[in-house]
């Protein structure tokens, strides 16, 4: 049920999560702990994200959303910016292909209008070139916060209806739900940061309600395969209740 909210509808669990969300967070300590440059550890990076990718298809994940860059991350010195969108121009270049041949669509989420216009044309080619596709739906958090989603939402929504603004007790999640920027994807059923930060850092604060959190002490660069699995593994053991009793659970099953 995309875009439904765990808050109103309780999910079936479903032993794998369908929707796994990411922050990719400790590619500079990685990097300075080799006494490399900070921008060395977000170019090693990409490769992890080859390897979630590919551990989603393994595991039938179906969503995947990856925090590349927040709305707090400009504040980064000017250097470590502009090599980031680099970076994310190179990857979008390279990449799409072999998305595409994966069966995967790719959609960014995000306020774009900060990006540079040939970078927001390389990203809604991308977009239209893997529309089609539906085996993973890889989303990819850039200039995002999760404030910002729900005020935009909050904004579209009045501009779409505005008789709330006179009648604010019609207001409800069901009414803001389809203009949050991930409407089309169910709520994260697990919640991965690398990095050994125990915080959201502003990502999907809305979505994130009910989701398992769990963190890894590892540097994104080296979040391989074998963690990966850990942390579907830690995800499985994990008993869902959405306010319900665990004898409430076990009666149901
Ligand atoms: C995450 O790694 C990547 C981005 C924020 C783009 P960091 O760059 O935050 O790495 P640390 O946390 O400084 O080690
Ligand atoms: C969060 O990481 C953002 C991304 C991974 C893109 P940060 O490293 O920017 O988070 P804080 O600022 O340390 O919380
Ligand atoms: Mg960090």
């Amino acid at each position: 049920m995309p875009g439904s909210s765990t808050t109103l509808v309780i999910p079936d669990n479903t032993d794998v999560p369908r929707h796994l969300a990411i922050i990719m967070d400790g590619n500079g300590r990685w990097a300075t702990s080799r006494f490399l440059p900070r921008t060395a550890g977000h170019v090693r990076g990409v490769q992890a994200v080859r390897r979630v990718v590919e551990a989603c298809g393994r595991h039938g994940i179906k969503y995947l959303t990856l925090f590349a860059f927040s709305s707090e991350n400009w504040r980064r010195p000017a250097e470590e910016v502009s090599l980031l969108m680099r970076l994310f121009i190179q990857t979008l270049e390279k990449e799409v292909n072999k998305l595409d041949k994966r069966g995967a669509r790719l959609r960014i989420v995000g306020d774009l209008s900060a990006f540079e216009p040939g970078l927001q044309k390389l990203i809604r080619e991308a977009e239209a070139r893997t529309a089609h596709n539906s085996a993973l739906v890889l989303t990819i958090a850039a200039n995002y916060g999760g404030r910002w989603d729900i005020l935009q939402a909050m904004r579209r929504l009045l501009e779409d209806r505005p008789d709330l603004a006179q009648n604010p007790a019609d207001l409800n999640e069901a009414a803001l739900a389809p203009y949050l920027s991930m409407s089309y994807a169910p709520e994260p059923d697990l919640f991965i940061r690398t990095g050994g930060e125990q915080r959201i850092s502003n990502f999907l604060i809305w979505q994130l309600a009910y989701t398992e959190l769990y963190f890894s002490p590892d540097y994104w660069p080296d979040f391989g395969t074998a963690q990966i699995d850990a942390a579907i593994d830690w995800y499985k053991a994990r008993e869902r209740r959405f306010g319900r009793t665990s004898a409430q659970l076990a009666a149901k099953n």
